[in-house]
């Protein structure tokens, strides 16, 4: 019997992809047969992007390699986990600052579904600094976000910038 493929779940906001997640998909994406990139539709968070603006920018970034989706989810990551049979959350870990909410997320994560194992990667020196927080601020402040967010990305964030300041005359 033909082993089953190895499922990674990568969750998050990705309000916008950095590249920093760009990263981390790619090296999540050698160590399992599948990823699947999968945005939380959070009713009480307001968003820049709508989800549906997020799941065509993630796909039209990261569609093409070879084993990677991009899905919505909502309720909890494991149930959706364990929907999907995934073997494995993967979460990026920057730093210190990361740490605790993520040992914090990763414990409950065990505790609901010890079948579930969460695996911390850190992205490339280069993009420790980076946030969709950041590059939000930057953008929306007139700042080049070039070499942060993939070119679709940075193209989507001076649109929506520049049509917010329509908006405001
Ligand atoms: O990119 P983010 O915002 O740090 O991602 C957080 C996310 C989506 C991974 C987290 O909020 C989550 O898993 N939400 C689903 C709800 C859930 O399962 N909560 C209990 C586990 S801590």
């Amino acid at each position: 019997m033909a082993a089953e493929p190895r499922l990674a779940i990568y969750p998050g906001t990705f309000d916008p992809l950095t590249n920093g997640h760009v990263d981390l998909i790619e090296r999540t994406a050698r160590m399992f047969d599948r990823v699947v990139v999968a945005i939380l539709l959070n009713a009480e968070k307001r968003p820049y992007f709508t989800v549906i603006e997020r799941v065509a920018m993630i796909r039209e970034v990261c569609g093409g390699q070879p084993g990677v989706e991009v899905e919505t989810f909502e309720g909890l990551l494991v149930d959706y986990a364990r929907h999907r049979r995934a073997t494995a959350i993967v979460r990026g870990l920057r730093g210190v600052a990361d740490f605790e909410y993520e040992r914090q997320m990763a414990l409950m994560n065990r505790h609901l579904s010890p079948d579930i194992e969460t695996i911390f990667m850190m992205p490339t020196a280069q993009w420790g600094h980076l946030s969709s927080t950041l590059v939000k601020e930057v953008s929306a402040l007139g700042g080049s976000v070039t070499g942060l967010v993939p070119p679709a990305v940075a193209d989507r964030l001076t649109r929506k910038r520049d049509a917010g300041r329509k908006l405001d005359v």
